[in-house]
């Protein structure tokens, strides 16, 4: 079966043909990145009329590449939980248009779930039941993924998303936007033992997250270099930042794996792209037994394909919306 997949939650506009759930025949992907760096972040009114100019294009793009038409779609899965509410309804009414006009059928799509459907794309043996770590600019979540569209949360974040403290500690340095990728790059150069900055929460009981005091104190040790004159070591601060961000990732995510006595983890997100979050929870993973997946590095960052893989597995569940399909910028992940 052949679904068009559409994604617009946030600031990339996107549009996948995947066929079965499994393979990718396109995937186009129109990123905002000249007004990010124009405005330092989302601008969520701006966002969503980029995606009203470009929705059209990036779907006509789609479907060139796989060589099809829109009357060689079967389903239409569009991103309509989770996000800005504006940057939502571009695509929802886009899907919509598509699924009246060319009678076939139309799934919302939770775009949680479609973070966790990259890995099912990037790995079909991924094993069930299996820890998911879902980390990005707008959310931290750990889940017990029973099986494909069964989920049990099993902690979040109090405040800052992960990807939104690398976000907010790279506008703060002064690097570009968005922050996760640059340092990425930039901690390669630097010590990542030369501030010992706190691991939020690491020892608590729960499975929560929290980043909000890791970011004050790595905001504070930039002061306290500022206000003694002395050099400004950004590579070395920006690798001792992401070393913490990446032991609580990791550390969390252990215990939830260990809590749930499952040998296989999955980490899905914008921040899985991270290089030393990968290198830590291979090197982890290897020692106690447990296999770790992550998605290929275009999957990471939102995309439509994951959205068209969700999409299909919730069609053949039986759930299927209709034109009254609505979006919903906060809610949580049902399964
Ligand atoms: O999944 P995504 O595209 O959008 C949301 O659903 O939020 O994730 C975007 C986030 C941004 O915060 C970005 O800085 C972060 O993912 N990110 C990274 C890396 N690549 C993207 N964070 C750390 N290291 C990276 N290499
Ligand atoms: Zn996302």
């Amino acid at each position: 079966m052949l679904v068009l997949g559409i994604e617009t939650s946030c600031d990339e506009t996107s549009a996948a043909l995947v066929a079965d759930g499994k393979a990718i025949l396109s995937s186009t992907i129109a990123t905002q990145l000249d007004l990010l760096r124009k405005y330092g972040g989302v601008v969520p009114e701006i966002a969503a009329r980029r995606h009203t100019e470009l929705i059209g294009y990036v779907i006509q793009e789609a479907l060139d590449t796989a060589g099809k038409t829109l009357d060689d779609i079967e389903a239409v899965a569009v991103t309509s939980k989770q996000g800005l509410i504006g940057c939502l309804l571009v695509g929802v009414a886009a899907a919509k248009s598509i699924s009246y006009s060319k009678q076939v059928p139309l799934i919302g799509v939770h775009h949680i779930e479609g973070h966790i459907f990259a890995n099912r794309l990037s790995h079909p043996d991924l094993p069930v039941p299996h820890v998911c770590l879902t980390v990005s600019g707008g959310h931290t979540m750990l889940l017990y993924v029973e099986n494909d569209c069964q989920y049990t949360l099993l902690g979040t974040t109090l405040d800052d998303a992960a990807g939104e403290a690398f976000d907010k500690i790279a506008k703060f340095l002064g690097l570009d936007f968005p922050g996760g990728p640059v340092i990425d790059k930039l901690s390669r150069q630097g010590d990542r033992k030369a501030f010992n900055f706190p691991r939020p929460m690491i020892r608590s009981k729960t499975l929560d997250f929290s980043f909000s005091g890791l970011k004050t104190s790595v905001i504070n040790a930039f002061k306290n270099k500022v206000a003694r004159n002395e050099a400004l070591p950004l590579a070395d601060i920006a690798a001792s930042f992401q070393e913490a961000v990446v032991d609580v990732l990791v550390g969390k995510t252990m215990r939830a794996a260990e809590d749930r006595g499952v040998t296989a983890v999955s980490v899905t997100g914008g921040v899985s792209a991270n290089s030393r979050l990968r290198q830590v929870f291979e090197e982890t993973c290897k020692k106690r037994g447990i296999d770790v997946f992550f998605p290929n590095l275009s999957l990471c960052t939102d995309n439509a394909a994951m959205i068209a893989a969700a999409g299909y597995a919730r069609m053949k569940l039986g759930e299927v919306s209709d034109l009254r399909l609505n979006v919903s910028p906060n809610v949580p992940l049902e399964g």
